[in-house]
């Protein structure tokens, strides 16, 4: 029988998702919350707070919603699948303990310490040993080194200073600014030198499959300089992940953190997303995540063949192991086009022109809004542009010149995305 579906979340990823859980024959209804624009005609959007648990359950029980799917972390760390399991409702995302492997730097370091993950050497310091913690630095005397706020800071709460000044200054910030919430215990680590890529596993607490791999562009300008986003493009697969890397990354850290937090009693439910570094030394851990990426969610939910709704609810009954999960051989990237500041101040409510020459499921709407007939710009990451293709450079390419059918006043975006995939072909 076919079920009335909630997804949370307004951003590229969720529309992705949306798009994917429309296409099933499981599926009568989906509500998102917020959505956005572009999942206007995958479902109907709904005005509600993704942080107001009981008027979510209220919403829940009125529509005779049987699953809920959460696409960020925040409410995953705050506990909404806890929240919703105990009223006997099903969820697609891990419960709040779990949610820790994102939520706490801290508690995914010293798990991966448990459970002999590969990561990057650390030590944990509280907000009153600001001393404890310049000594720390200034004995070590290696540079760059990380200094990472435990809790959640959209991003923001990595800093790598070069130099002892700067470390120090960096740990000033994170004692007095705007992060200190984040940053009441610290993470002080070893920097890892390498290319980073990300993989991601689908987990119903007992097993997982892996259902890709992506490579993210974290910073603002070409060549990986400048602020840090939420991320500006991303390509999947990453030929630096390799068939033989990628069994060493499943034998050495996937499979580990599953078991892991199944023996600690935090059985893992939803996306495991494990952001790593690929060093001279292997594969190493430098951050999980509870939920997809967003923008790597626009590049792989594309390539799944098999019945994404079908899958979760797989995951959410436990019967991941007895399901077969089919994908496309093709290559993907994504262009995110950005308000023209971001990831500093910027400009809203600008109109996107272009739109209309693009087919569906070609574009990922995130920080749009509608305004009548018309479509605004509505945040900093505003839409993702898709191409795919057999090769890599044929995704670039097609991706590319689809953002040159899209104009609004300020828009901005790399052109360099996927670039450093293809070097891996040369
Ligand atoms: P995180 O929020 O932990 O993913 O960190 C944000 C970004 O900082 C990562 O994507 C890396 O580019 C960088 N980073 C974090 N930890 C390390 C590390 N130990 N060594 C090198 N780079 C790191
Ligand atoms: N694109 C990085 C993230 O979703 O955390």
């Amino acid at each position: 029988m076919a079920i009335n579906v909630l997804l949370l979340g307004g951003g590229g990823r969720e529309h992705a998702l949306a798009w994917g859980i429309s296409r099933s024959n499981s599926l009568n209804k989906l509500f998102i919350v917020p959505g956005n624009p572009g999942t206007e005609s995958l479902g109907e959007n709904v005005e509600l707070n993704t942080h107001d648990f009981d008027a979510l359950w209220d919403f829940i029980q009125d529509k005779d919603i049987e699953l809920t799917v959460v696409g960020p972390e925040q409410p995953l760390v705050d506990g909404i699948a806890d929240f919703l399991t105990s009223r006997n409702h099903a969820v697609f995302g891990p419960r709040k303990q779990a949610a820790m492997l994102e939520g706490s730097k801290e508690f995914a370091k010293d798990f991966m310490d448990r459970h002999g993950i590969p990561t990057a050497a650390y030590k944990v310091f509280d907000q009153s040993e600001f001393n404890e913690a310049e000594e720390y630095i200034r004995s070590s005397g290696k540079y760059p080194v990380v200094l990472k706020a435990d809790g959640l800071a959209g991003g923001k709460g990595v800093l790598i200073p070069e130099t002892e000044q700067q470390a120090i200054d960096a740990l000033q910030e994170l004692n007095d600014g705007d992060l200190s919430n984040a940053a009441s215990r610290l993470v002080i680590e070893e920097f890892m030198e390498g290319e980073e890529a990300s993989v991601f596993a689908i987990c119903d607490g007992d097993t997982y499959q892996v259902i890709g791999n992506a490579q993210d562009h974290k910073r603002i300008g070409e060549g990986d300089t400048g602020l840090n986003t939420g991320g500006m493009g991303a390509y999947s697969p990453a030929p630096v992940v390799t068939p033989e890397l990628l069994e060493c990354v499943e034998k050495d850290i996937i499979k580990p953190t599953i078991d892991g937090m199944k023996e600690e009693g935090y059985p893992y439910q939803g996306i495991l997303y494990v952001g790593l570094m690929i060093t001279e030394e292997g594969p190493k851990v430098v951050e999980y995540n509870c939920r997809f990426g967003d923008p790597e969610c626009q590049v792989i939910i594309p390539s799944m063949k098999s019945d994404l709704l079908d899958t979760i609810l797989a995951c959410t009954k436990g019967r991941l192991s007895k399901t077969a999960i089919e994908f496309d051989q093709k290559y993907r990237c994504t262009v995110v086009m950005v308000s023209g500041g971001y990831p500093q101040k910027y400009e809203k409510e600008k109109e996107i022109t272009g739109l209309d020459k693009l087919e569906g499921n070609t574009f990922f709407h995130a920080g749009t809004k509608r305004e009548g007939q018309k479509i605004l710009t509505n945040g900093g990451r505003v839409l993702n542009i898709i191409g795919e293709g057999e090769s890599l450079q044929q995704a670039i390419d097609q991706a590319y010149d689809r953002v040159g059918k899209i104009n609004f006043e300020k828009a901005y975006y790399r052109r360099d995305i996927g670039a450093k995939g293809l070097k891996h072909f040369s």
